[in-house]
């Protein structure tokens, strides 16, 4: 794989609703790349996970169902919208995002054999012409020599309030409180587990998004590009 300007790898990651998804996805369609959102792979295995009714720590089960996943991911970037997930014909995009599989994904996603499998199909994604590439372990383990990698955080409190909006927004009945208790115990889950932790990669640009708007930092990220 090629990483030069014309077939740019741009590694985005940072925590739990610091942005990164509508950043990823609005970059990607300005730059025309591809966009692999390797926290909708992590999604699908805890949705499934909890669908078999497997249990998410059992390491057997769970590896088994990121080998399915691996082999029947896919995923659409439609002109306007989210990104949806299918697993073979089946379309996951809203059971993936689930408060059930959300509550599941940190731990399915400390199992290291989920994550051999995941970030094997997140290099096989890539394609030649280049892509944005989101999650919390990008610019560390998956493309460690990515074109440019970014970190994006936000304060707890602004990322409580995001994520609670969300929610709000799509008829889910939430506490504000609770969203925050939640993104406090997923940070603290990925940032601690052994294989591949979140960790801000060696020359990443840093982006502090919490008094900043989408294109702001979309545009700050193009800039970089543009240097690099
Ligand atoms: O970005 P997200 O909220 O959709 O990610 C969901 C979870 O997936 C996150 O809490 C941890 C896991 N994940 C991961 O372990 N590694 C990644 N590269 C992306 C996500």
């Amino acid at each position: 794989m090629t990483e030069g300007s014309g077939s740019p790898i741009i590694a985005i990651d940072g925590p739990a609703a610091s942005g990164k998804s509508t950043v990823a996805i609005t970059l990607a369609r300005r730059l025309d790349l591809q966009l692999v959102d390797s926290g909708s792979m992590y999604r699908t295995v805890a949705f499934l996970a909890m669908e078999s009714r497997c249990g998410s720590t059992d390491e057997m089960a769970v590896g088994a169902i990121a080998r399915t996943v691996r082999a029947e991911y896919r995923a659409e970037l439609p002109g306007e919208g989210q990104l949806r997930v299918f697993l073979g014909e089946r379309d996951v995009t809203g059971e993936i995002r689930s408060a059930e599989a959300t509550g599941a994904v940190s731990d399915v996603s400390r199992i290291p054999v989920v994550r051999e499998e995941m970030v094997d199909l997140q290099r096989s994604m890539v394609s030649r012409s280049g892509a944005v590439v989101e999650g919390r372990d990008i610019g560390t383990t998956v493309f460690p020599d990515a074109t440019l990698k970014v970190f994006l955080e936000a304060t707890a409190g602004e990322r409580a309030r995001r994520r609670y909006r969300e929610y709000r927004e799509k008829g889910i009945d939430a506490n504000i409180s609770e969203v925050a208790r939640q993104i406090r115990k997923r940070d603290e889950i990925d940032s601690s587990r052994e294989s591949s932790p979140l960790a801000i990669p060696d020359g990443a640009l840093l982006i502090d998004t919490t008094e900043k708007t989408v294109a702001q930092v979309v545009e700050e990220i193009a800039e970089a590009l543009e240097d690099v």
